[in-house]
């Protein structure tokens, strides 16, 4: 039978990702060790504590049933972890857990956009910000992000008609792909900017726990007036090493939290009770080994940046995220080009920027998954390479 598949699916093709992966394969097969910094998946282990209580929760058959939704236990240690981190007080109705961030960037749109209507997303961004609105038909548009302007949306320059007209903005600091940061200020324009044209804000803030030089993450919704005009996503999955239990959890404006958990109700029968009970632990738990694997990515930040530095590669030093965001070296005609090339002569892969929209052009995202020494070693052969390149 031949299928007619739609234009929505039809537009996902095999993308430079597929390749590279391809190319990775065809590397090992040949027996060349790859560098691997392509994907942010973390190399870290997620902590024992944790995974005691996964392995004891899962001896109870009660545990298999459906869950229907939070237990109070899991949105009381949401509230504590809240307000013990941020300083930001949450009510009951104001959480929900979602199957990750990818998932609730997904379907958030859905809460407040009719077909048509319009998300403003970042470009660069991680790309769900864009995907999430283009699957639920929203129309989407984009704020750019600019170096001289510290990868940050200039909020004033975005137009009366298009501010007016958007019923959607997605944000994030520490930001994937740019590694930089917000301050406060800039949550206080957000949510005066928010409040004036009539926007929901969705923050994501995966990387608040990875954040450098004594920086400290920031939550949005401890700007005074932010939970009228927002939620935030925050996951467990890179701060506690947990990408495979699928947890994340939207907070903030109780009617688009009561909203959106109608909506999920419709896919989803509630986050297993095995992974809820993982994520009390996590959030529960010492919080220390969180403390010592952030400066365990400042020190890998440390080698990339201050090892490609050293090679004539300029790069800036990350304020936070797990990945290090590099413009391409000169000469190179694409940043697909360079990845490329770079895989062939050196065995190391990072991700071409021009996967996080077309601004991220011209610029190379590493992540952060390999221990100090091994990032070196990669170092010395991109140092090798780019010599034997330019003479
Ligand atoms: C900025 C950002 N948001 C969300 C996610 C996805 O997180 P989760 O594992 O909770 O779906 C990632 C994963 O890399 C990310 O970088």
């Amino acid at each position: 039978m031949e299928f007619n598949f739609s234009d929505k699916a039809n537009r996902f093709k095999p993308n430079i990702f597929n390749i590279l992966n391809e190319r990775k394969a065809d590397m090992q097969a040949r027996g060349k060790r790859v560098y691997d910094l392509f994907v942010g998946t973390p190399d870290f282990k997620p902590e024992k504590h944790v995974m005691d209580v996964v392995v004891e929760a899962s001896k109870d058959p009660e545990n298999y049933k459906y869950s229907l939704g939070d237990t109070k236990e899991l949105i009381d240690s949401v509230k504590k972890w809240y307000a013990r981190r941020y300083d930001v007080n949450l009510e009951s109705n104001e959480i929900m857990s979602v199957a990750g961030s990818q998932e609730g960037f997904a379907h958030v749109a859905m809460t407040v956009c009719n077909p048509g209507d319009l998300v403003l997303v970042p470009n660069p961004g991680y790309p769900v910000f864009e995907m999430g609105p283009y699957l639920n038909d929203a129309e989407i548009d984009y704020y750019e992000l600019d170096k001289d302007n510290h990868f940050m949306p200039a909020l004033d320059r975005i137009s009366e008609e298009k501010a007016k007209k958007a019923k959607m903005m997605i944000v994030s600091y520490p930001l994937n792909p740019t590694c930089t940061c917000a301050d406060r200020d800039f949550y206080v324009k957000l949510m005066e900017f928010a409040k004036k044209y009539n926007i929901l804000i969705v923050h994501d803030n995966a990387y608040s726990e990875i954040i450098y030089d004594g920086r400290e993450g920031i939550s949005f919704l401890s700007v005074p007036g932010a939970k009228e005009v927002g939620i935030e996503f925050n996951s467990l999955s890179k701060t506690y090493n947990l990408t495979g239990l699928r947890i994340s959890f939207a907070v903030g404006n109780a009617e688009v939290i009561k909203k959106f958990k109608t909506i999920r109700s419709q896919f989803d029968y509630g986050t297993s009770y095995i992974v809820q009970k993982a994520a009390i632990a996590a959030l529960d738990g010492p919080q220390e080994g969180v403390k010592k694997q952030c400066l365990e990515y400042q020190k890998r930040r440390d080698a990339l940046c201050g090892g490609l530095n050293s090679i004539g590669w300029e790069v800036p030093y990350s304020e936070g995220t797990m990945f290090v965001w590099a413009p391409v070296p000169k000469g190179f005609e694409t940043s697909d080009d360079f990845c490329m090339q770079m895989l062939e002569n050196t065995g190391v892969l990072c991700t071409p920027g021009s996967a996080f929209g077309n601004l991220g052009e011209g610029y190379v995202r590493f992540a952060l998954v390999l221990p100090v020494e091994t990032i070196k070693e990669a170092v010395e052969l991109i140092g090798q390479w780019l010599k034997k390149y330019y003479n």
